[in-house]
């Protein structure tokens, strides 16, 4: 159920009967909560548009409201507000439905759609560092949230596995080779270095480089398989990488750039006969009009070099007539950094005009920003060096176990080991999803290991307080009614029937954290009735309807975590 969608729909008929129908309800949750569960702001425009007294108009729509099934009071506040109270009856009937219906009342999506979702994606040259954890575990959740809703998601990594950069790699392969047979792919970004190291100082090997990039994309045997080797190895850490964060992306969701290879001239030509790509100094561009500069010059696509070479563009054409073409996408989204952004308008502009994408297909830039250190720069080790991906996690989960063992000195090496896992891994992600992604972020392991606040060792161990209360029920009546009737009952009940809303607006504007901030208020509220209402000590039927609410409240928590990517413990 759509709580808001729900309310919203009685306030419309309301409207109607007070003939102000067709204006927007403007229904938000009530900033206090002593004076209702929602509050109808749409009255006064309404009134002004109607030339209407608008606290009488709002006196109407409150009586129009009245005694219905789902409002149990309306009031008429201020210059024309209505603060709405909901049926106890009502939630409470709908809190044993999510309790019973398998799915936290959440329904299906009535419109599931087939969507296609890049991300992760890193460059395949060197190893994953933190620039691409925002990509992997943002996008990793707005993919749980979307199959949770019911549709078809199709994750695709498009990993850098092709250009120029490799050339440099296999000649560096060739040279280690010579040397002894077994050569080093261990450490990929000093391979990197090393490799780089020699083709700024030998023009020979820079000579080679250039030869062998050719011959790849040439599509030699023996080039390719190096290539492949040196790929092989380098998404091996890159899946270590993703199983210790425990995403859900495998080795067959990849599908990177030398996958679009064979079509880039193809995009090319095809751009050249419709008149989009032409010739500007032997290069290959489309011009685009949308996009003029202060000059008013229109912006330059360019979608082939001079000499015949492709670039990151038209590899991204042709990855979009794939995913339109082939995966039968029907929405595509790019988990992609945000300096991106340009680049990905100027590609859908072009694919529009194209024609590969047509207007019944969605295409959404899902930017974010840089995770920055506590000096307020990119985040980098003390030596300046970016950051290994696999080292920023050993530190998270090494932190996360003294902290574990810290709090609970009863527990054994492997158990606060275990915990110490969930916990900081869950807190490196939870830090960075509980952020709007649009923004940059400062990491800072204080205060994401914190357990005040809104942190994942906060969220994790609401949810085992909630666990423990079971530990200690013995048996209790699991079908028992719900009944609401101290107000902090209500008010948390209000909260848990929010899910499906705030998943859905995740679904639509890719926004996990609201799905963060949701989750914080739950165990807020949930803490908050803990102390107001006794459980344990209540009995009868109080006891078993606040049973009720906290096993929601518990599978609410786990469930809301888990489509964030985050574990939850029993104990901690
Ligand atoms: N490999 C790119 C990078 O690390 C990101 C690729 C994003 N996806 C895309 N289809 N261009 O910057």
């Amino acid at each position: 159920m759509n709580l808001h969608q729900t309310v919203a729909a009685e306030a419309e008929a309301a409207f109607a009967a007070a003939g102000i129908a067709g204006n927007p309800v403007v229904l938000q949750p009530a900033k206090n909560a002593d004076f209702g569960d929602f509050q109808i702001n749409g009255v006064m425009g309404a009134a002004k548009k109607a030339k209407q007294n608008p606290r009488e108009l709002a006196q109407k729509v409150a009586d129009a409201l009245a005694g219905n099934q789902v409002v149990e009071s309306a009031e008429v506040a201020g210059p024309g507000f209505i603060n709405l109270r909901l049926k106890a009856a009502f939630l409470a009937q709908n809190i044993e439905s999510a309790l019973s219906d398998g799915h936290l009342n959440v329904r299906q999506s009535m419109h599931p759609q087939t969507v296609v979702i890049d991300y992760s994606s890193p460059n395949l040259a060197k190893e994953m560092h933190v620039g691409h954890l925002r990509s992997s575990i943002i996008g990793d959740s707005i993919a749980r949230v979307l199959r949770y809703l019911g549709h078809h998601v199709i994750a695709q990594n498009h990993v850098g596995d092709w250009g120029t950069q490799f050339g440099m790699l296999v000649a560096y392969m060739v040279e280690q080779q010579q040397d002894n047979a077994e050569f080093k792919l261990a450490d990929l970004e000093q391979f990197y270095r090393s490799a780089k190291i020699r083709f700024d100082e030998s023009p020979e090997f820079a000579d080679a480089a250039r030869e062998y990039v050719v011959k790849l994309q040439g599509g030699d045997e023996t080039v390719l398989a190096l290539w492949r080797q040196f790929v092989a190895v380098s998404l091996q850490h890159a899946q270590a990488v993703y199983d210790t964060l425990g995403l859900k992306l495998t080795p067959a969701d990849v599908a990177g750039e030398s996958m679009y290879n064979h079509d880039l001239q193809t995009v090319v030509d095809d751009l050249s006969a419709k008149g989009l790509a032409v010739d500007d100094d032997g290069a290959k561009v489309v011009f685009l009009d949308e996009f003029k500069n202060q000059d008013g010059e229109p912006a330059a696509f360019i979608v082939q070099k001079q000499g015949g070479g492709f670039l990151y563009a038209s590899t991204d054409l042709a990855c979009v007539r794939h995913r339109v073409g082939r995966l039968k996408g029907e929405r595509l989204l790019y988990v992609v950094d945000t300096r991106q952004k340009l680049h990905f308008e100027q590609l859908f502009t072009t694919s529009r005009k194209a024609g590969y994408l047509p207007e019944n297909v969605a295409a959404e830039f899902i930017g974010f920003g840089t995770m920055m250190g506590k000096d307020g720069k990119p985040f980098k080790t003390r030596s300046g060096d970016t950051v290994k991906l696999v080292d920023l996690l050993d530190e998270a989960v090494e932190r996360a176990t003294v902290l574990v063992q810290s709090k609970n000195a009863d527990l054994g090496a492997d158990e606060a080991a275990q915990i110490g896992r969930t916990v900081g891994i869950g807190a490196v992600k939870y830090a960075d999803l509980s952020k709007n992604r649009s923004s940059d972020y400062v990491f800072d392991w204080e205060t994401m290991l914190s357990f005040e606040g809104n942190t994942a060792p906060y969220l994790q161990y609401a949810y085992t307080r909630v666990q423990s209360v079971f530990r200690k029920a013995g048996a209790w009546n699991q079908n028992a009614a719900v009944i609401l009737d101290a107000p902090l009952e209500k008010q948390l009940a209000v909260e848990l029937l929010k899910f499906e809303d705030v998943l859905q607006s995740v679904a639509e504007t890719c926004y996990p954290h609201y799905l963060a901030a949701y989750l914080y208020q739950v165990a807020t509220l949930f803490s908050r009735f803990y102390e107001a209402c006794p459980i344990l000590k209540a009995e009868g039927a109080t006891r078993d309807s606040r049973l009720q609410l906290a096993k929601l409240t518990g599978e609410t928590l786990k469930q809301g975590l888990d489509l964030l990517g985050i574990q939850t413990l029993e104990v901690m």
